[in-house]
C-alpha cells in the first residue's frame, strides 16, 4: 500500500510551537506517511528559535518574512510560493494550525490543489470579525475549505456545529500547545539539559521580588492599546518596588518602538528578546502573575496554575476564564492597574485564579490526531 502523503505546513512562532509535537507524532509513522514540513517563515527569529528546540529540520523554507510586513503582500505571497510545493509534492493532506495569515493562505492554496485540508485548533470563535483582527476572518475562512477540524475543546467542536460543519468531519483533540508544554517542561528537567538563555534569566531576575511576566503584540492593540499597556506597566512597576516586571518584547516594530520608549528607563522593569519556547516555559512557572494579549499564553497558564489578566476585551478561549485562570482587562490603563493591583493586595483572590487547571487536554492531542488519519 502507498504511503499517504502528509505536507504540514507554518508559519509564526506560535504554530510552529503549536505544530512541532504533530511533526513528530507523523515523524514516528515513517510506514503509513511520508511527511514533509514547509514553512512560509512568515516569523523568521522566532520561529527559528522554536525550530532549533524541537529540533525540526523544514523540507521547504518559503522565508517570506519582510520588515514591517503588510496583511496584502504576505497573503500573496504566500499562495503564490506554495503552488510549486504542493504541485511537485502532491500531498492527500495538508496541516494548517489556528488563524494567521499563513493558515488562511495556506488553505486556499490547499483547497487550490485539491489536497484534504486538515485544521488544528479547529473552531475556535469570537463571533466579532473585528476581534482579534486579522484572526477571527483567518480561522474561519479556513473552517469553510477545512475537510478535517482537529478542535481542541468541546466548545470549540460545538462552534463548528453551529456553522453546519458535519459532525462525523469534526474530532475533538485537546490543544497541541499541552503536548508541547509537556515536552518541553520534561525536557528542561533531563539530567544534563543546559540552556545558556536560562541561565541568563537566572542572573536577570531578582529572587526577592515576585515576578509579572509580559507579553503582548495583538493588532487590534497598536497605536493607542499598547500606549495605555505601557503606561498601566510603568504605573504597577512604581506602585510595587516589591514585584519585578520582565518583558520579553516582541519583534514587531508596532510593539518595539512604543514599549522601547516608554519603559526602557524603569528599574524594576526588564525589557528582553523574545526568549526560546523553553526559557520561557521557564520563566512563567517562575512568575507570580501573567499579563498578556496572547492565545497561546492562555492555554498553557491554567496547566501551570499561574492567573492571568488578559489585555482584550474579547476571547477565543473560555474555558480559562470559565476555570478561573484567566480574566479580561482590557487595554483601559486604570482597569489594569486595578486588576493588578487586586491580585498582589488581595490573597484570597490571588488564590482563586492560582489553581491548576488543564481545560486544554492532556498531552495526548497529536497521538488522537495522527491516529484519526491512520484509520481513515
Ligand atoms: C502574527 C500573526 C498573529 C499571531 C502572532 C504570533 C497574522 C496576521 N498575525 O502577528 O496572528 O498571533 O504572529 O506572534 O498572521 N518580526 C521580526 N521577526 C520575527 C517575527 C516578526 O522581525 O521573527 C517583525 C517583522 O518586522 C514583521 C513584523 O514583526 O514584518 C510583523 O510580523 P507578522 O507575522 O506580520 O505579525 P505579528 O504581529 O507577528
Ligand atoms: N512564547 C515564547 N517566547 C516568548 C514569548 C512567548 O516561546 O518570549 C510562547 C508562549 O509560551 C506561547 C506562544 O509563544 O506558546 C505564544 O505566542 P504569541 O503570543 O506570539 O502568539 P499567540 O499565541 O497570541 O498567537
Amino acid at each position: 500500500m502507498s504511503k499517504k502523503r502528509v505536507l504540514i505546513v507554518f508559519g509564526t512562532r506560535p504554530e510552529a510551537i503549536k505544530m512541532a509535537p504533530l511533526v513528530k507524532e507523523f515523524q514516528k509513522h515513517k510506514e503509513e506517511f511520508e511527511t514533509k514540513v514547509c514553512i512560509t517563515a512568515q516569523h523568521r527569529e522566532m520561529l527559528d528559535q522554536v525550530l532549533a528546540f524541537f529540533e525540526i529540520a523544514p523540507d521547504f523554507d518559503l522565508d517570506l518574512m519582510k520588515p514591517n510586513q503588510n496583511l496584502y503582500g504576505l497573503t500573496a505571497d504566500i499562495i503564490t510560493n506554495l503552488k510549486p510545493v504542493l504541485e511537485n509534492f502532491n500531498p492527500d493532506f495538508v496541516f494548517v494550525h489556528g488563524d494567521t495569515t499563513t493558515t488562511m493562505a495556506t488553505s486556499i492554496a490547499a483547497f487550490y490543489a485539491g489536497a484534504k485540508i486538515c485544521h488544528v485548533e479547529a473552531g475556535l470563535r469570537t463571533f466579532n470579525m473585528q476581534s482579534p483582527f486579522p484572526e477571527e476572518m483567518n480561522r474561519s475562512v479556513t473552517g469553510v475549505v477545512t475537510n478535517l477540524h482537529f478542535a481542541p475543546t468541546v466548545t470549540s467542536k460545538e462552534n463548528l456545529i453551529t456553522e453546519n460543519k458535519s459532525q462525523q468531519n469534526i474530532l475533538v483533540t485537546g490543544n497541541t500547545v499541552i503536548d508541547a508544554l509537556f515536552f518541553s517542561v520534561n525536557k528542561v528537567s533531563e539530567n544534563g539539559y543546559k540552556d545558556s538563555e536560562i541561565d541568563g534569566l537566572l542572573s536577570l531576575i531578582d529572587d526577592s521580588k515576585k515576578l509579572i511576566l509580559v507579553t503582548g503584540h495583538r493588532r487590534e492593540n497598536h497605536g493607542q492599546g499598547f500606549i495605555n499597556i505601557c503606561e498601566a506597566l510603568k504605573e504597577i512597576a512604581l506602585q510595587h518596588p516589591e514585584c519585578q516586571i520582565v518583558y520579553p518584547v516582541h519583534l514587531n516594530p508596532n510593539v518595539q518602538k512604543p514599549v522601547y520608549e516608554l519603559l526602557s528607563d524603569i528599574t524594576n522593569i526588564k525589557l528582553i528578546s523574545p526568549l526560546s519556547y523553553p526559557s520561557f516555559v521557564w520563566l512563567m512557572e517562575k512568575s507570580h502573575i501573567i499579563i498578556t494579549d496572547s492565545g497561546g499564553v492562555q492555554e498553557e497558564a491554567p496547566s501551570l496554575g499561574k492567573p492571568v489578566l488578559v489585555m482584550r476585551d474579547t476571547t477565543e478561549r473560555p474555558e480559562a476564564v470559565d476555570v478561573g485562570t484567566v480574566r479580561l482587562v482590557g487595554t483601559d490603563k486604570q482597569k489594569i492597574v486595578d486588576e493588578a493591583n487586586r491580585l498582589l493586595n488581595n490573597e484570597k483572590a490571588y488564590l482563586e485564579m492560582s489553581q491548576l487547571h488543564n481545560p486544554y487536554g492532556d498531552g495526548k492531542a497529536c497521538e488522537r490526531i495522527v491516529n484519526f488519519i491512520k484509520n481513515l
